[in-house]
């Protein structure tokens, strides 16, 4: 039967994951999105991030406990209303070799042309796609115009905005893009992940900020929760990634200044 959203809120329950059952990945993971909040999921490189993502899309089952949407298992719904009711902005966009419009509207191929540049306006990537010789109609992809990784991230987000999904997940949206580029996108991404259930998993700290509830990941367990200022006072391992990314960013900052010079 197909998933039924009600708000779309997401529960992980004694979560458990192995791609290899040598291997175990996800250590009875347990959290809660309510309605229309935002979770952040934050943590070292391999800690398991992106397979929550590849889970929630059913990718791959859970290997034990369960995953709920409005209180249906994902696994009793079928994979086509699950996946209409989730966009995802990914850490590695794979484009079609097709045109650049074919790629945006594949986020809802019976979407307007008006509708597709307005979502390419929203992911600040209308401009850019003007100036090329053929526009929209440019081929991309393998075997046409080869685009940055910031480009296709903003082709993503373009799709997930033309797709108006009730749940939303983006993993690393914004990591390709310049700090400028980063701050204008994020600004977009706030706005349509307003009274979505969004789960972001970032690595610049900077990012998630304003996230109702930020979980520290570590070798596929919850170390930490709670706000970001719960989490600063806390003086644990979110408040030494956020001090040790601040001084990172002042030492970036301080060297762009020499640069001007
Ligand atoms: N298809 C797969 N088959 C086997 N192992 C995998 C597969 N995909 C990921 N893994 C392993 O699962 C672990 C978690 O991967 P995941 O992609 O969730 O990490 P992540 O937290 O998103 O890391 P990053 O910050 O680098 O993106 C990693 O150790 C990875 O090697
Ligand atoms: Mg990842």
């Amino acid at each position: 039967m197909p998933l039924k959203i009600n708000g779309g809120v997401i529960r992980f329950e004694q979560v458990d994951f192995h791609y290899d059952p040598k291997r175990q990945i996800l250590f009875g993971l347990n959290f809660e999105i309510p309605a229309g909040r935002t979770l952040a999921v934050v943590g070292s490189s391999g800690a398991g991030k992106s397979t929550l993502s590849r889970l929630l899309f059913r990718f791959y089952d859970v290997s034990g406990g369960r995953i709920l949407i409005d209180g249906q298992d994902i696994r009793d719904v079928t994979q086509a209303s699950l996946r209409a009711a989730i966009g995802i902005v990914p850490q590695d966009t794979v484009l079609f070799n097709d045109t650049i419009y074919y790629n945006i509207a594949y986020g809802r191929p019976d979407a307007s042309r008006d509708e597709i540049i307005q979502a390419a306006k929203h992911a600040h990537i209308h401009t850019f796609i003007e100036s090329l010789p053929d526009k929209y109609d440019s081929m991309v992809g393998e075997r046409g115009l080869k685009l940055s990784g910031g480009e296709k991230q903003r082709v993503a987000i373009a799709r997930a905005i033309l797709k108006n999904p009730h749940i939303l997940i983006f993993d690393e949206a914004t990591s390709a893009l310049d700090s400028k580029s980063e701050k204008a996108i994020q600004a977009e991404l706030k706005q349509i992940s307003e009274n979505r259930t969004t789960l972001v998993i970032a690595h610049r700290l900077s990012t998630i900020v304003d996230a109702d509830q930020i979980l520290v990941l570590d070798h596929g367990r919850v170390v930490e929760a709670g706000t970001h200022r719960a989490l600063l006072e806390k003086n644990g391992v979110y408040a030494h990634m956020w001090s040790l990314q601040q001084r990172e960013s002042t030492a970036q900052e301080a060297e762009s200044d020499l640069a001007r010079v």
